[in-house]
């Protein structure tokens, strides 16, 4: 019923070690909940409102239900709900959401990464390894994205990767306490050649293992 799920993918060689991709595991609590909780100036400008402090919100306590809404949501197909490791250590999310089949084919990607290993490809192999999963095995034919104006890092890893820009979207979501114009992106199957892992190791952003 969801191809795709659940998911290894990787390893992919970049400057900061190997990066794969594994779904969420509840005893993810602690090493997600003490980066986050260290991380927060880098997360919380580019992320969702949340109800609730960002310690609270953030504490490893709440990680089981977030834990077991993804699962859910993975369960009936909607998302792909994955950790990104470098070198084996949790370093951060990848998620796939919104997926839907029918005559549309297409879902959403977001992502984050650890601080002290940011500028060191991790995000682009991530999102690398994501989108050659979204079309092969799970078979989607569009991914988008939506990125803040003002966030130039993830900018600049989406077009790495090949998205291209759609279009400005007002007001679009309720990120940091108020409602932010984010880019939308896109990227479907037609435009790529071959996987895009092989167009990092082409472009020498990534290296062979
Ligand atoms: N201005 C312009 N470019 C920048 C800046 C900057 N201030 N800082 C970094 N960059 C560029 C780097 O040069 C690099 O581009 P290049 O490969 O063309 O040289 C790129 O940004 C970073 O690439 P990676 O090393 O692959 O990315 P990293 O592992 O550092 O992760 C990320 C980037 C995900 C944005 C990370 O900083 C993060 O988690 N930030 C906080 C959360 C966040 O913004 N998540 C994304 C939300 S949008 C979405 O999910 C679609």
């Amino acid at each position: 019923q969801h191809p795709g799920w659940p998911a290894r993918l990787g390893p992919v060689r970049v400057a900061a070690g190997q990066v794969t991709l594994r779904p969420v595991r509840l005893r993810d609590a602690a090493a997600w909940s003490r980066i986050r909780l260290r991380d927060r100036e880098h997360l919380e400008p580019w992320e969702p409102t949340g109800r609730g402090a960002w310690e609270a919100r953030n504490h490893a306590s709440n990680w089981p239900s977030l834990w077991s809404s993804l699962k859910a949501e993975a369960r009936r197909g909607a998302m792909i709900p994955l950790v990104i490791e470098v070198d084996g250590a949790f370093s951060g999310q990848l998620t796939v959401g919104n997926i839907v089949r029918g005559a549309l084919r297409s879902g959403w990607i977001g992502y984050w990464v650890a601080k002290d290993l940011s500028g060191q490809g991790v995000a682009t192999a991530a999102l690398a390894l994501g989108l050659d999963h979204c079309f092969g095995p799970v078979g989607l034919h569009r991914v988008e994205a939506t990125v803040r104006p003002e966030n130039l890092a993830s900018q600049a890893v989406l077009r790495n990767v090949g998205f291209r820009e759609e279009g400005m979207l007002r007001r679009y979501l309720d990120v940091d306490g108020a409602w932010r114009d984010h880019l939308l992106v896109g990227i479907t199957v037609e435009e790529l050649m071959g996987t895009v892992v092989d167009r990092l190791i082409r472009e020498g952003r990534a290296t062979p293992l």
